[in-house]
Formats: structure tokens, sequence, C-alpha cells
């Protein structure tokens, strides 16, 4: 099946075209991250207007770099939530609507379920397996048993990975998202040279909790004014990136050793962390499991992804009628549309 597929949950408008919910024939991003740096974040309705901007170029653009025409595409699919409401329906107005014109089917999809999908574009990856997806919104540990059969295993009680990044990176006076300029920073830095907590390390539970950590920066910072400079600020960003990795490796190898599963996925924004793909690797290493991490175009917020929940559930003959924008949409709730609802 050759599908159009349409990204607009938060602040990227996307369009891809995709073979089979495998092959990716094209795949097209339009940031708005330099509008809303000014603002040192999102700001919901300024996403809303920069998407109905951006849709149609992009969708333009995903065809054409395909080398396809509208009329050769058999099915849509969008992004249905988690997400800003006002965003997510600028693309499922937009997929609808394309559908509706061209007489084909259309899907709204879930934007963790993408993330966590992403990996099948490079390579078959086999069920079952522990997932790990981390994003501006989400940290979740997940059972995948199949598409469509996801079973958390813990999550954030508060701050997700990518906000964490994010809101340090504020106070550390680096413009939104930060979390990529941390990243850049950290490379320079000393991991050992600032002492951070690791919450909820050793509580048992799988489950993640950030906002201290943030908390922990500023009280660096208003103890050390300087902190926030040259190689100081390499070192705290090391410092930082170091504790939030610690905490994402530990928790995710409990979860590969309470579950017994020997395969894991590390999906979302916060996988394009360069501390967060080494440590990865060296814990699946040690722990003798197989490592799947998309490359980082395909961790970032991108439309190829919803290529594989796309395909699959309409080849399933799932089909949204009317596609409501769902902006909490937990992922134990796909269960239901495999049942024949949702
Ligand atoms: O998945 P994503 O693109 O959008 C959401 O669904 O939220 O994730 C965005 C998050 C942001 O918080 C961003 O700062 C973070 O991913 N991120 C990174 C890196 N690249 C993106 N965090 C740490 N290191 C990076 N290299
Ligand atoms: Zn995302």
């Amino acid at each position: 099946m050759l599908l159009l597929t349409i990204e607009s949950s938060c602040d990227e408008t996307a369009a891809a075209v995709v073979r089979d919910g495998r092959i990716v024939l094209s795949s097209i991003v339009a940031s708005q991250a330099a509008v809303h740096a000014e603002y040192g974040g999102v700001v919901p309705e300024i996403a809303s207007r920069k998407h109905m901007e951006a849709v149609s170029v992009v969708v333009d653009q995903a065809l054409e770099q395909a080398g396809v025409s509208l009329d050769a595409i058999e099915g849509v699919a969008a992004t249905q939530g988690p997400g800003l409401v006002g965003a997510l329906l600028v693309g499922i107005c937009t997929a609808r609507a394309l559908a509706w014109a061209k007489g084909v089917p259309v899907v709204g999809v879930n934007h963790i379920e993408s993330h966590l999908l992403a990996a099948f574009l490079e390579q078959p990856v086999e069920f079952p397996f522990v997932a790990l997806v981390v994003s501006g919104g989400h940290t979740h540990l997940y059972l995948v048993e199949g598409v469509g059969r996801y079973r958390t295993l813990g999550q954030t009680v508060d701050d997700a990975a990518g906000e964490a990044f994010d809101k340090s990176a504020k106070l550390l006076g680096l413009p939104y998202p930060g979390g990529v300029l941390i990243d850049r920073l950290a490379a320079e830095g000393d991991p050992a040279a600032v002492k951070l907590p690791r919450p909820l390390l050793h509580d048992g539970t799988l489950d993640f909790s950030f906002s201290g950590l943030k908390t922990a920066v500023l009280t660096h910072l208003r103890h050390h004014p300087d902190a926030a400079e040259g190689q100081a600020l390499n070192d705290l960003c090391a410092s930082f990136q170091a504790a939030v990795c610690e905490v994402l490796v530990h928790k995710t190898r409990a979860a590969l050793r309470e579950t017994g599963v020997r395969r894991l996925v590390v999906a979302g924004g916060v996988a394009c962390n360069s501390g967060l793909r080494r440590e990865m690797a060296a814990m699946a290493d040690t722990e003798g499991v197989i490592l799947h991490i998309p490359s980082p175009a395909l961790c970032a917020d991108n439309a190829a992804m919803l290529g594989v929940p796309g395909d699959f559930y309409l080849s399933a003959g799932y089909r949204s009628g009317t596609i409501d924008a769902i902006p909490t949409w937990p992922l134990d709730a796909m269960a239901a549309r495999l049942a024949g609802g949702g």
C-alpha cells in the first residue's frame, strides 16, 4: 500500500510517502522551532497557524520527492494524538480532505506508537521487545508484544526526559529546544564535575522522575553564578546528561531483566542524544540484548514513522470515520482498536 502520511502534533509540520509500511520514498520536515525559540517554548496558537501555512507545501514536496502523484496514493494517515489539539487538527483535516477527494481510506494514528515503530523502517524487529520512548512529552517503558499490543511497565511521574533537557537548558540560558545544545556542550565537558541526583534510581520501580534534576541544576546555578559560562557550562551539561542517561539506562536494564525480553527499541526525540545512544549500546552489549535505535532523523518528529502503524491498521481493515484530535492517548488504549473499536 502506498501511503501519504502527515504529522503535526507539536512544532514540526511533516509529510512522507511510505510503501508497504517499510520503504520510505520521501520524508519532509518543516520545523517551527526558530519561531517558538523567541518565546522559550511552543506557543500552541502560533503552532496551529504555522502548520496551516506549511501543511500543503510539505505534502506537495513529499509527493514530488517520492516521484508519485496524489492519484497514486492508496491511503492517508495523520497523527491523531497525543499532542496540541489545534496543531493536530491541521494534519487531521488535511488528511481527511485529501482522502475524501481521492476516495482512499484514512486513519488517525498515535504519535507515540509511530515513534515506537519507527525502527521497523530500517530493519525488521522481532516481537516481543522492550521499548523506551523518550520525547518532549513522554518517558515510558513498554513491553511490546505486537503492533497495538503495548503494556506500560513504567513512566515518568513528573517531567518527561526531553522536558527536563529543555527546562534545564532554559535555566542555562540556552535557546529552545535546548536538548540538542546540551548534547553538543556535554561533549566538551566532564560528566563527573558536578554532583547531581539520580532520581528514583533504586526505588525498585520502573518509573522515572526528572523534575528534581532541573531543581538541582537551578540550585547549582545559585551557588555558582559562573556555571552557565565557558568550561563550567560544558561540565554542567555533561553532568546533567550523565544523570539523565544513567537513570534511563538503569531502568531500561531493569525492565529487560524483569521481563526476560532480549530485544530493546529506544525511540523519540531524546533518542537522538549521543550519550544515551552510546550508553544504551554499552548496556545492550553487556546484557546480550539486541538493540534498535533508529537513526536520528527517524527519532525526532517526522511523518515517515506514521507509515508503520498507518499501513498496519489500514491493511487490517481499520478505518477512521470522523477523526477527533486526542490530546492524551495512552498506548494501552490501542488494544481497543485491534478489538474492532477505538
Ligand atoms: O519526539 P520529539 O521530536 O517531539 C515530541 O514528541 O516531543 O522530541 C523532542 C524532544 C525535545 O525535548 C528535544 O529537546 C529533545 O527531544 N531532543 C534531545 C536531543 N535532540 C532532541 N534531547 C537531548 N539530546 C538531543 N540530542
Ligand atoms: Zn514526538
